[in-house]
């Protein structure tokens, strides 16, 4: 793991914020690209101190001048593969001992594989599980409780529209999000109370580095027309910040969501994988 700040020394820094107004800090992990980046591009226009985390040092470096640049905020940078169960925990300790109380958790580092369940690799299908189910909850597990102690922020979960069905010819990576979208639904309920809010933005399909990992560009969903990953950003924190439990970006996202949701269970499985391919 590797841990830089930019610009700025951070005790320094701590104790010039405490004394005039407490920061808001919100740790994004997958900053280094795609959704994630415009995230944090996002919530720095709003005033958010960062903390940025994935795995490309580099990427994340330069999106940290950049921003600290542009909105004067301070942006911390984390290296880490969030795959490995130790992570979060590594991580939560680092930002205990830098004073950093994260204020808003955005989980949003994720991927996906198409194909077919039996022949796709199980390393990394189980791999995928590490991230998108297991580093998301115990990241939630680790910051939840600082939350409701203080009695503010909250967190912002990436899911997807592929939450709402099963998915044949994704079958892993549908299953993934729909584990993200039923625990943060669970979580905004219980953190409600104590001032706190937990949102799932649900994408659809969006522009970003995505179909080099998953391959679907070319089927179906992308086809359809694909949402900037700048519009998709935006709409999740206006969802957060209005307390929403649920954010799906986009009108026709949307409908297809309701859609899942009426139509009978079969027929919304077998038009998921069509979109995703399979023949
Ligand atoms: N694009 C879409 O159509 C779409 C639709 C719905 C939902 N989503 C969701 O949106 C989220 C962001 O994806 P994206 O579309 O923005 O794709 P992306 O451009 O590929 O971004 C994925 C991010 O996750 C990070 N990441 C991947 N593996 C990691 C690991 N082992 N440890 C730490 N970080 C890791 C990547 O950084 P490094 O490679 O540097 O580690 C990158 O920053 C994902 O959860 C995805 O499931 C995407």
């Amino acid at each position: 793991m590797r841990y830089e700040a930019q610009g700025v020394a951070l005790e320094e820094n701590w104790e010039k914020m405490v004394m005039t107004k407490e920061p808001r800090w919100a740790l994004i992990t997958g900053a280094s690209s795609g959704i994630g980046a415009e995230l944090a591009r996002v919530f720095a226009g709003r005033g958010y101190s960062l903390v940025l985390t994935a795995r490309r040092h580099e990427r994340l470096e330069a999106l940290g001048a950049e921003i600290g640049q542009a909105h004067g905020v301070p942006v911390e940078v984390v290296a880490l593969d969030l795959e490995d169960r130790q992570a979060p925990q590594d991580l939560h300790e680092l930002l205990l001992e830098r004073k950093i109380a994260v204020h808003t958790l955005v989980n949003n580092a994720g991927f996906g594989l198409r194909g077919y369940f039996a022949s796709l690799p199980h390393e990394k299908q189980l791999a995928m599980i590490d991230l998108n189910v297991t580093a998301l909850t115990s990241l939630c597990r680790l910051m939840l409780p600082g939350m409701i102690e203080r009695r503010r922020g909250g967190i912002l979960n990436v899911a997807s529209i592929a939450a709402f069905q099963a998915g044949p010819s994704m079958a892993v990576y549908y299953a993934t999000k729909a584990f993200v979208l039923s625990l943060s639904e669970a979580l905004h309920d219980e953190a409600k109370p104590h001032g706190v809010t937990v949102t799932a933005l649900c994408p659809g399909p969006t522009e970003s580095e995505f179909g080099k990992t998953a391959g679907p560009k070319g089927t179906g969903l992308f086809k359809g027309g694909a949402m900037s990953a700048a519009e998709v950003a935006r709409a999740g924190i206006e969802g957060y910040e209005a307390r929403r439990a649920i954010v799906i970006p986009g009108a026709g996202n949307r409908i297809g969501a309701v859609a899942a949701k009426f139509a009978p269970r079969f027929m919304s499985r077998r038009i998921a994988g069509l979109l995703q391919g399979m023949r």
